[in-house]
């Protein structure tokens, strides 16, 4: 009760009439937040700060999928349900909630839960794309798609964008556990992914000896993302982010290490810069490590009834990045193995020239791309990365992006 009072107060006091609405993502979003819907389409931030702005008398959808949306002062219980923008944060609906309120307490019962769909969308070599998002109603929202390999169980990339407000994500967002609907068949993908899994796939391939000089307390195997968590502005893009057609094992080191930075670095440079990009993130080849009697093997998680090798551990971890209006763009690369030097020269694994290293337009990257534990990074021109790796579908570069 004191609650509701208070925000009718506040209602009064701040919201003039015809005012607009202004929601930041890092002020405005309650959790578990549920998907929220403009116009037909996932809400976007209008600026590059991480503002929406709305329209005064604006509706905007909430979905919380199999759950509710929950409210304070909710006198009715929806799955979806509409509010409408009367200025400041204040959005109201006389129809399940007692007063006007903070876009802010809004939230669901317990998180929207997202899917992957397969569509009949075609990818490199005929793999099909996945799309992973939300459905609402009759409609399906998509977060981020995946060309995924259905033969050799392994993600080849997830294609989603990047702009200025990128950098402004929702923080706090609670991880969720990783899903997997059908994409791997019936294997056990949870178990293969879970730490116990991983380092066994390791011991089983390189003899419980040798294996003690990969696996330690600081060198294992762990669950990389594509498709960051924090590459999504919003709390229900975040979580979409865990789900297997987006994960392939990577090296702790370099998950934590270079990768991670990455990530970061580039969420800023796109941000100070404004650039408005697509970013193609991806794995590629397998790795190798020695056996305990000295064979180069190949390491992966899974081997079928046939002993065909499934779930590789990727050689290689990409980020395409393409901004279409300036048709620029640079491929960062990076190797998933602190290992290679036993089974392979540095001049071979670096396949391009690095148009990084030395490169003062490159400056803004805070990596350390000789470190061999945060995993070995280079940077190559799309036409040379298109030579080696050629999952990406064509769109015309004129020079990098940096
Ligand atoms: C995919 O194609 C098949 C055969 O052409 C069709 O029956 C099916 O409805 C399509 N699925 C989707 C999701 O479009
Ligand atoms: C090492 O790999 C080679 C080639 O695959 C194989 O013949 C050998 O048995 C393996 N050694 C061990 C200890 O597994
Ligand atoms: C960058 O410059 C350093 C110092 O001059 C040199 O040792 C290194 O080989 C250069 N790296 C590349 C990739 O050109």
């Amino acid at each position: 009760m004191i609650l509701k009072y208070l925000m009718m107060i506040l209602c009064v006091f701040n919201v003039k009439p015809g005012q607009r609405c202004i929601l930041n993502s890092r002020r405005d979003f309650g959790q578990p937040l549920p998907v929220i819907i403009r116009n037909g389409r996932l809400l976007e931030p209008t600026d590059k700060y991480g503002n929406v702005e709305i329209d005064n008398g604006e509706t905007l959808t909430l979905s919380c999928g199999e759950s509710r949306v929950r409210h304070p002062n909710a006198n009715k219980h929806f799955e979806v349900a509409t509010v409408t923008c009367q200025g400041g944060d204040t959005f109201t609906n006389n129809d399940w909630i007692t007063a006007p309120s903070s876009f802010l307490f809004f939230s669901c019962d317990i998180p929207p839960v997202y899917m992957s769909k397969r569509t009949n969308r075609t990818c490199h070599n005929n793999n099909k794309i996945f799309e992973v998002g939300y459905p609402v109603r009759d409609d399906f929202y998509p977060i981020y798609e995946t060309c995924f390999d259905e033969w050799r169980l392994t993600p080849l990339y997830s294609v989603y964008t990047q702009k200025p407000y990128n950098a402004q994500f929702q923080q706090h967002v609670e991880r969720p556990y990783f899903v997997e609907d059908d994409a791997y068949r019936h294997l056990s993908v949870f178990k293969l992914f879970s730490p116990r899994g991983l380092e066994a796939a390791v011991r089983k391939r390189v003899g419980g000896h040798a294996a003690n000089d990969y696996i330690t307390a600081e060198s294992f195997l762990s669950r990389g993302h594509l498709a960051a968590k924090t590459d999504f502005v919003y709390a229900f893009g975040e979580r979409a982010s865990f789900h297997y057609v987006n994960c392939a094992p990577q090296w702790y080191g370099f998950n934590s290490g270079n990768w991670n930075t990455l990530e970061v670095d580039l969420r800023n440079r796109v941000h100070a810069a404004g650039y408005d990009t697509v970013i193609y993130t991806g794995t590629h080849g397998v790795m190798e490590l020695l056996n305990s009697s000295g064979s180069t093997v190949d390491v992966h998680l899974y081997d079928d009834v046939n002993n065909n090798p499934l779930i590789p551990v990727p050689l290689y971890f990409y980020k395409v990045v393409y901004e279409p209006s300036s048709k620029r763009g640079t491929a960062f690369v990076g190797i998933n193995n602190p290992f290679y030097s036993s089974v392979s020269r540095e001049s071979v694994m670096i396949f391009c020239p690095d148009q990084c290293a030395n490169n003062t337009q490159f400056s803004w990257l805070t990596w350390s791309p000789r470190t061999k534990s945060e995993g070995i990074c280079f940077c190559c021109t799309v036409e040379h990365f298109r030579q080696v790796i050629p999952h990406l579908p064509p769109f015309e570069v004129t020079g990098l992006l940096s």
